[in-house]
């Protein structure tokens, strides 16, 4: 079967279906293809902290309305080093906070708001090709129930995750990979457990970084530094809990509730830029183009801030006949993704302990974490990267 469309978008995470719901609020045409079940992507647990930026494209998106019941409002964070818990204060430095709000309710969301525009996305679908985005005619080729679909487009939207399809279907000589790999991951859990502060904790110890987050008033969400070969069954929940208890504990004699573990993952770290994000009439958005370490909760909020620009991007297109978006677009993302990587690089480095780090370098972290919690200055720099940089400053 052939289908066509205007804008063909590959991969049904956040970064799809958020362009998917823009461009149909404006009229514009998207088939969405994805290789796994609605169940699998609806469920799959990642991150959980949106800008405020994040949030306001979740509004214009027309899908704000749970976000706005059942979001929490995080106005500051706490960093925890040495025995001593520290508050940065988001709304007091910046006028601006964050929202937690778990990125599986995200991706529900907007998968409802899909099913109701009644334009096509297609669940496990097998063999995605993408070809001919150097040509006028573009084309995206699926298996879906034994049947093989050739879907007739403008555009490619390649915003199918790091392992994805479209950035494979690179020629090698047109892009560039930056890369930085780090010798550690990131244990997560959910439990059933009260969360025991009302804002997020991040925390340096001897034994390695630790991170205290929630997703519901029941519901604790917390994640601790290991190595990223580590098997899961090396660590059974006791010990889950003890390696929390002494991490995050403070002096003031604060510490974590517990409750039963009902999820539990570990996460690979790595920095990762493909330059261009855009060949031809192919458009890379989202983890397809960058990853960045989680330490910035910075993943999701670049992928919706490539969204938001590739759909205004396409919007200047198709409304107003007008290219000049579309040419900037690789240009226009990849300011805000580096400052996302430098921003990602340093808490991950100010937070972490690496096999190879001397008791030098802790006590400088902990210098770091005194001076951040004690200047002004260095507190608004914090801020403002976490709770999103504003999107009329990077053009200026
Ligand atoms: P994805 O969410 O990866 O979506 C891509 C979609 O494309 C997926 O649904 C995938 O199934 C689909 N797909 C892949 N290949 C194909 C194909 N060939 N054909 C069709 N569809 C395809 N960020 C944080 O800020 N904090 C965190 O704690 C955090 N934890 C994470 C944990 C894990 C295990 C991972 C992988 C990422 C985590 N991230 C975190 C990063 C954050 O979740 C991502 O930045 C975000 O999901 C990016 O959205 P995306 O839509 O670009 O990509
Ligand atoms: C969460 C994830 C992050 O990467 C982060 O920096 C903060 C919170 C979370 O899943 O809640």
């Amino acid at each position: 079967m052939t289908i066509r469309t205007q804008v063909a978008i590959v991969g049904a995470g956040p970064a799809g279906l958020l362009l998917g719901q823009l461009l149909h609020l404006r009229g514009i045409d998207s088939v969405i293809v994805e290789n796994r079940s609605r169940e699998y992507v609806i469920e799959r647990v990642r991150a959980g902290v949106l800008e405020h930026g994040t949030v306001e494209l979740m509004h214009e998106a027309g899908v704000g309305a749970r976000l706005d019941r059942e979001g929490l409002p995080h106005r500051g964070v706490y960093l925890a080093f040495d025995g001593q818990r520290r508050r940065i204060d988001f709304e007091e430095l910046t006028g601006r906070h964050v929202t937690v709000y778990g990125q599986n309710e995200v991706v529900r969301d907007l998968i409802e708001a899909r099913s109701a525009s009644g334009r096509p996305l297609y669940f496990e679908a097998t063999d995605v090709r993408v070809l001919g985005f150097n040509t006028g005619r573009p084309t995206v080729e699926f298996r879906h129930h034994d049947a093989t679909n050739e879907i007739a487009c403008d555009f490619i939207a390649g915003c199918d995750g790091f392992r994805g399809v479209s950035r494979q279907s690179l020629p090698a000589a047109a892009w560039r990979a930056y890369e930085r790999e780090y010798p550690l991951a990131w244990l997560g859990i959910l439990a059933h457990a009260a969360p025991s502060s009302e804002e997020l904790v991040y925390s340096l110890s001897e034994r390695g970084f630790a991170l205290f987050s929630m997703r519901s008033p029941r519901v604790t969400r917390l994640y601790l530094q290991c190595a990223p070969d580590e098997p899961m069954d090396a660590w059974p929940d006791e010990r889950i809990w003890n390696e929390l208890d002494s991490r995050l504990a403070t002096d003031d004699g604060w510490k974590p509730n517990r409750g039963e573990i009902f999820q539990k993952g570990i996460t690979g770290m790595r920095s990762f830029v493909a330059e261009p994000m855009r060949h031809g009439r192919l458009f890379l958005a989202g983890d397809a183009a960058h990853i960045v370490p989680p330490t910035g909760a910075k993943g999701l909020n670049l992928a919706a801030a490539d969204v938001r620009t590739l759909a205004g991007a396409f919007c200047a297109w198709y409304l107003d006949g007008c290219a000049r978006l579309l040419e900037a677009y690789s240009a226009t993302c990849l300011r805000r993704v580096w400052r996302a990587q430098r921003f990602s690089f340093w808490m991950t480095s100010m937070l972490h302990r690496s096999p190879s780090d001397t008791d030098f370098d802790y006590r400088r972290q902990v210098a770091e974490l005194d001076y951040l919690t004690h200047s002004r200055a260095a507190m608004t720099s914090m801020a403002e990267n976490y709770t999103g940089l504003p999107f009329e400053g990077l053009n200026a």
